[in-house]
């Protein structure tokens, strides 16, 4: 069976992308990884205010959230608090590099342009395969219109982008006014692949210490939806390779997110629920589902699903909405 895919120029054996996440931190695990059947890992993401900080002085970062600090000093984590340091995080990337034969792709949070995206020229420098920025930045002031949010979102991805000759991706969270407008500026700058989505982690609240506690849980498939949704909207009209992240658990989810228009599937939480063997198990039944189904090839698989060719997304999206709402039928026994 065919099983390999192309994604960010590369051809990788199968689709099953390690997403970013703290399991590259560790050697061990990323020589597991690989040993399980993964095409690529994504590393945990340097943020760009550690970058910052390494670079022109912790007055900088102070600086740069003085008002968060003022307010409340222990918000921003330490540097120790952070799982590697930028140099360590290019040691890590050069370590990765000579342990696994797999393709490294490092990863960047970053929200803002400046002189600390000159960073991502060590980052090719260390040897990654590709970038994935994560652009992830929440709309909370009352003055910031959708637009100045993402040209200040394009400037920062822009300034990492001038720095690299490798292929860059970003990731994205689901939450424009247009998304197919914000990844056509996208593609329209050289941006090869587009991840979706960021996953948002929404805090909770103690109400015994009346206090907020973050909180990192783990997807189920349901958060699949969503992306297979955008996934199949964006799929063919754009020169850009997909990369679906989220809710990614089983086989079938793989299979659909491909069938939709994925070039790859990334995973974290299955992964950090199952161990580094889940990925031999899912290939092993993706393996058995497409002879059974009869195709000989991934990309055969890739944008097999019937009626999406030639029909209008937004006819197609708006007509998907009243089959399901008259899909419902009331009855006795619902109440
Ligand atoms: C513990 C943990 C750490 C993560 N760290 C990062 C990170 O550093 N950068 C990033 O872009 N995404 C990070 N993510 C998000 C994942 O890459 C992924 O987008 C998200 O978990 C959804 O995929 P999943 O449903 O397979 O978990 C992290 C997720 C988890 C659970």
């Amino acid at each position: 069976m065919d099983m390999t895919t192309n994604y960010l120029g590369m051809q990788l054996v199968n689709p099953l992308v390690v997403g970013s996440s703290p399991m590259t931190a560790d050697l061990d695990m990323v020589k597991r990884l690989e040993d399980a059947g993964a095409a690529a890992v994504v590393m945990h993401s340097l943020f760009e205010e550690q970058i910052r900080r390494d670079s022109r002085s912790s007055v900088y970062y102070r600086e740069m959230y003085a008002d968060s600090y003022r307010e409340e000093p222990g918000l921003m984590p330490t540097p120790e608090e952070f799982l590697l340091g930028p140099d360590e995080y290019l040691e890590q990337i050069r370590r990765i590099r000579q342990a696994v034969k797999i393709p490294v792709i490092a990863s960047i949070n970053g929200i803002t342009a400046g002189g600390w995206a000159e960073y991502a020229k060590s980052i090719v420098q260390a040897g990654a395969h590709a970038i994935e920025l994560n652009a992830y930045r929440l709309a909370t002031e009352l003055t910031v219109t959708g637009n100045q949010l993402e040209e200040d979102t394009i400037a920062a991805i822009k300034s990492v982008h001038l720095q690299v000759n490798i292929p860059m991706a970003v990731k994205l969270c689901p939450f424009y006014s247009s998304l197919p407008n914000f990844a056509l500026k996208l593609a329209d700058i050289g941006i090869q692949g587009l991840v979706l989505f960021n996953r948002f982690y929404q805090p909770d609240i103690d109400p015994e210490t009346r206090t907020v506690l973050p909180r990192v849980t783990i997807s189920d498939s349901n958060e699949l939806l969503l992306r297979l949704r955008w996934i199949a909207i964006l799929d063919g009209r754009l020169d850009v390779d997909l990369a679906c992240s989220g809710g990614v658990h089983t086989h079938l989810d793989v299979i659909k997110a491909i069938m939709a228009g994925a070039n790859v599937t990334q995973m974290v939480s299955a992964l950090l629920k199952h161990g580094p063997t889940h990925l031999t198990r899912i290939r092993a039944d993706m393996e058995q589902w497409l002879q059974t189904h009869g195709y000989p090839s991934i990309r055969k698989l890739h944008r097999s699903m019937q009626g999406v060719e030639g029909v209008d997304p937004q006819a197609r999206e708006r007509a998907n909405y009243m089959h399901v709402l008259q899909s419902w039928h009331y009855s006795r026994s619902d109440r």
